[in-house]
């Protein structure tokens, strides 16, 4: 009996998928990192200055893994999400937050798949884009960088990941749950071609990935640099 109950709970946390697999833990990432994942961006967004009337952005939000404590966090109405597959976001809030704080926090949605980061009419002060770049072409990533500009406030910041490689992907389309890998030297340069700063605070990452902030260049961040767990 216990068995049949440790296996069931495995099963909803998706353990036994792969990455990859039409499960709302195991599509966006390795299903058994799904809660560090989730904490290591609220931890970089803290070592980045977030408060909890801040605006942020979660581009390529997934399954609300770091939505779900970013939202607990902050007021009403200041958590947007980018999703292209809506079912993710569906899914997160099913088995995870629940409808009821789903209304009370208020958080606004869109699906669409062009990196239209305009879409809210505003702008914010934390864009968030956590295992994105790691399976975008330079195209998206550049448009990204591009509207990421156009949406963040003066004085905000837009932490991301890439996975680190020797070589930049010259792919022309996603790819997952193959890694598209990029050098720290593209990063910086597509962010210059964007109009912004780079910087890559060192901090940790549960699988490795490397973090990056950008931000406009007449505003000088102070970040936390201790690693993020
Ligand atoms: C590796 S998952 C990471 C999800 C989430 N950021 C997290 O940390 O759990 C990448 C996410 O990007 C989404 N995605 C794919 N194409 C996208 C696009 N064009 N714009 C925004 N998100 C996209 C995928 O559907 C998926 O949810």
């Amino acid at each position: 009996m216990q068995d049949i109950l440790v296996a069931t709970e495995a099963q909803k946390r998706g353990l036994d998928r792969r990455t990859g697999e039409r499960h709302y833990r195991a599509y966006v990432g390795p299903a058994e990192y799904y809660d560090l994942l989730a904490s290591n961006q609220f931890a970089a967004l803290c070592r980045s200055g977030i408060r909890e009337d801040h605006a942020v952005l979660d581009i390529g939000c997934g399954s609300l893994g770091a939505g779900r404590l970013l939202m607990s966090y902050l007021l009403p109405g200041r958590y947007f999400g980018i999703e292209p597959e809506r079912w993710l976001i569906e899914a997160g809030i099913r088995e995870e937050l629940g409808r009821e704080f789903v209304r009370m926090k208020q958080p606004t949605f869109d699906y669409n798949a062009e990196f239209n980061l305009g879409v809210f009419r505003r702008q914010f002060d934390f864009l968030l884009a956590q295992s994105v770049f790691t399976h975008t072409p330079k195209n998206d990533l550049e448009k990204c960088f591009a509207e990421g500009r156009r949406v963040l406030k003066p004085e905000g910041l837009f932490a991301a990941t890439f996975q680190e490689g020797e070589l930049d992907y010259e792919g022309d389309r996603w790819i997952f749950p193959q890694q598209a890998c990029y050098t720290p030297g593209y990063i910086d340069a597509a962010a210059g071609r964007a109009g912004l700063l780079c910087i890559f605070p060192n901090w940790s990452h549960p699988t490795g990935q490397t973090w990056f902030v950008l931000h406009h260049p007449d505003h000088t961040p102070e970040l936390e640099t201790i690693p993020a767990t």
